[in-house]
């Protein structure tokens, strides 16, 4: 029997924005990561004009961002003929958000940005053995891996035991003609 308290209801056509990110943004950007200085590090370098830091948005309540690097992708220059690469930084979704599309179109945006400018190319890392995920989301959008696999980061964490852990992020880049 359906218990009346516990009826299942939907909610559809919720809409949500896709822009840069604002100084008065910041204390949203915390509930998708809670990282105060990575957020003014990034908000410093658009106001330098080094980046363009882009967010999803519902109600303005941020549900993912990616940064946007215009600096140089030094490492891909062998691949694009020496044509300039941006790079695209540390794409996120708030975790029930997630496989509704906006992660690509948080992608998508970041390449309008790049044709804007004239960027010929845009880059990225990706973990592809622990974030297979993310790469067939850019396989899906035309990117395609170069070079070799390279250790990107290094992360220290604590385990559910309490054990202090070392997190060795092993990266492939890919890249896409603008
Ligand atoms: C990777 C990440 C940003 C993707 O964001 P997302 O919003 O879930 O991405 P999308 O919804 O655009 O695409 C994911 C999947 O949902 C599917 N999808 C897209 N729109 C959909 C819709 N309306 N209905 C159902 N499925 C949909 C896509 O086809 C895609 O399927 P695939 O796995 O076969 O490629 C997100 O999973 C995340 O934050 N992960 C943790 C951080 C991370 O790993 N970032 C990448 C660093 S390189």
């Amino acid at each position: 029997m359906i218990n009346m308290h516990e009826k299942l209801y939907e909610i559809n056509a919720v809409s949500y924005q896709i822009r840069i990110i604002k100084e008065s943004d910041l204390e949203s950007l915390l509930s998708v990561k809670n990282d105060v200085s990575v957020h003014r590090d990034r908000l410093c370098r658009q106001k330098e004009g080094k980046a363009v830091y882009l967010g999803a948005f519902i109600n303005n309540c941020a549900i993912g961002y990616v940064l946007l690097s215009l600096d140089n992708k030094e490492d891909v220059m062998l691949d694009t003929n020496h044509e300039k690469c941006a790079d695209m930084i540390d794409l996120l979704l708030i975790e029930p958000l997630r496989n509704y599309g906006v992660g690509s179109r948080l992608a998508l945006s970041c390449e309008e940005v790049c044709r804007e400018k004239g960027i010929p190319y845009l880059g990225l890392d990706v973990n592809p053995t622990d974030n297979s995920a993310a790469k067939r989301l850019y396989e899906r959008l035309g990117y395609h891996a170069v070079g070799k696999v390279h250790l990107d980061g290094v992360y220290e964490y604590t385990d559910e035991q309490g054990n202090q852990m070392k997190y060795e992020d092993w990266c492939i880049d890919m890249i896409k003609r603008m």
